[in-house]
């Protein structure tokens, strides 16, 4: 028995013996004896095949195997289908009635799905949530960008606002702090930057009048973030990283690429009026030569880009006395001062509550089109009906106070959104009416209860676009 078991391994010394019975010894034993330099292998013995056949057969466990097939085979294809992905909660951290409808939530939802692969937005295997992406936002503590922060935040992403606290203010940003998917970053754009992202919103840029008209160069701050470098350099950089690191890039344009237009309403084709040299020009330039920057980014190096021309928008969270017209009436009726209109006051001007903006820029981010894209809206004020609006909504006694008008104020100024309707499913739902009561009592707490926020609106404080 011994000796038998031996000859069985024989040649297999690595291998683990395994306990022979009585019958393999006989049959192995008996190989043995008829000796031939290349041994018959029976790879497949007739016995071990019909063994666990009849094995199965007898106890039935053929049924068990087939009712397991068919189990595995509805878990993984039937089930994952029509488990619809969740969908994204995107309820504003500041109480706000006008977040996106239902429908308006769809849209990023078939977006995510459409864009397939794990962890972004593709079928996510039962039990895994969708990994968020990481996002940038420059110039996120700012009006615009915050807003932008919070809804990137509770659809959960992780995000790095970049801001240089020109005009953005940490308190825009700071009920995020403390959450470990919110970063933020002192920096100025205009320095270069690394970062590892999925997507870049480059909003970073001072965009009242206040900040990149009335204050010469020299008085903001440095030279290092003069309007026009920011745009340039900033925009270079980003795009910049974007291409390294693979991320797709958002441009916050804006409508002044149009200038003093000769085309009402304006169209994305059209190429514009602007005053090259111009007090203005240093913002306008800088967002065209930022747009041309972008593009060649695009076909030169294949960097995915998105360009927004967004149109006047107000609401909570505005810089008070940025010279913004919207801003400017809110806080001169807040304080019991003359609302100041310059001209005429039959200049017009379209005004877009910020949410139906982030609303924009997110689908125009997630879409597929390059733009440019108008975001405003397409409801048309003169000057004095929205001086007429603040008073109904503030202070029906407030005066009216007329001043001479401002060197290239546009005459006119209208989105014709019909680019953002068709390709992006997109249009603004909150009305001048509704949404100037939620900035009121925004502005009236920061007038009345932040008194660094307070004091008069300076002349330089112009009623502009
Ligand atoms: N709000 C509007 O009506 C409007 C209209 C057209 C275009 N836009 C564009 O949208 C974007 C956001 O505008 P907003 O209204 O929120 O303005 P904002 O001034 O409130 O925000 C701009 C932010 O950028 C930051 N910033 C400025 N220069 C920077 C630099 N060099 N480096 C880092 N951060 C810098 C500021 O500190 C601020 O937080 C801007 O690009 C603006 O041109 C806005």
């Amino acid at each position: 028995m011994g000796s038998s078991s031996e000859l069985t391994y024989r040649g297999h010394d690595d291998e683990t013996p395994i306990p022979t019975t009585t019958t393999t010894t006989t049959t192995t034993t008996k190989l043995l004896d008829s000796y031939s330099p290349k041994p018959h292998k029976q790879w497949l013995p007739l016995s071990s095949v019909s063994r666990p056949m009849r094995y199965i057969l007898r106890e039935q466990r053929l049924v068990f195997i087939l009712i397991g097939i068919v189990l595995a085979t509805l878990f993984f294809t039937i089930i994952p289908s029509s488990n619809t992905p969740k969908r994204f909660n995107y309820d504003p951290i500041i109480p706000d009635p006008y977040f996106p409808s239902e429908s308006t939530r769809m849209v990023h939802r078939v977006v995510y799905e459409n864009k397939g692969g794990f962890g972004v937005g593709g079928k996510v295997p039962l039990g895994l949530k969708r990994k968020g992406l990481r996002i940038v936002v420059t110039g996120g503590a700012g009006f615009v960008g915050s807003h932008l922060v919070d809804r990137l935040m509770a659809r959960g992403d992780s995000v790095i606002v970049v801001d240089n606290f020109f005009t953005g203010r940490k308190e825009n940003v700071m009920h995020h702090f403390g959450n470990p998917r919110f970063e933020l970053i002192r920096h100025d754009v205009v320095e270069p930057l690394l970062l590892e992202v999925d997507q870049i919103y480059h909003l970073a840029c001072p965009a009242s009048p206040v900040h990149y008209k009335f204050n010469p160069v020299k008085t903001i701050i440095s030279f290092s973030s003069s309007v026009y470098k920011t745009n340039v350099v900033g925009t270079l950089n980003m795009l910049g990283l974007a291409k390294r690191v693979g991320a797709r890039f958002l441009l916050t344009s804006t409508s002044e690429v149009y200038g003093d237009p000769l085309q009402h309403p304006q169209v994305e084709t059209y190429w514009g009026n602007v005053n090259p040299i111009g007090v203005r020009s240093c913002y306008d330039e800088g967002k065209r030569t930022a747009e041309t920057l972008t593009m060649d980014y695009h076909r030169g190096a294949g960097v995915e880009v998105r360009i927004a021309r967004i149109f006047n928008t107000y609401g909570p969270r505005m810089c008070i006395d940025d010279g913004r017209v919207v801003s400017n009436f809110v806080a001169q009726a807040l304080r019991k001062e003359p609302l100041t209109v310059y001209g005429d006051g039959k200049q017009t001007r379209s005004f877009q509550y910020v949410s139906d903006l982030v609303e924009g820029l997110m689908r125009l981010m997630e879409g597929e089109h390059v733009g440019p894209f108008n975001l405003g809206n397409p409801g048309e004020f003169t000057m004095l009906e929205l001086a007429q609006v603040v008073q109904e909504t503030i202070d029906p006694n407030a005066k009216i106070e007329f001043r001479p008008n401002t060197e290239d104020d546009p005459h006119k100024r209208k989105p014709d959104i019909s680019k953002a309707k068709e390709l992006l499913n997109w249009e603004p739902t909150v009305p001048l009416r509704k949404g100037l009561p939620l900035m009121v009592s925004d502005f009236r707490q920061r007038v009345f209860g932040d008194h660094s926020e307070s004091g008069s609106a300076s002349d330089n404080t112009k009623s502009t676009a």
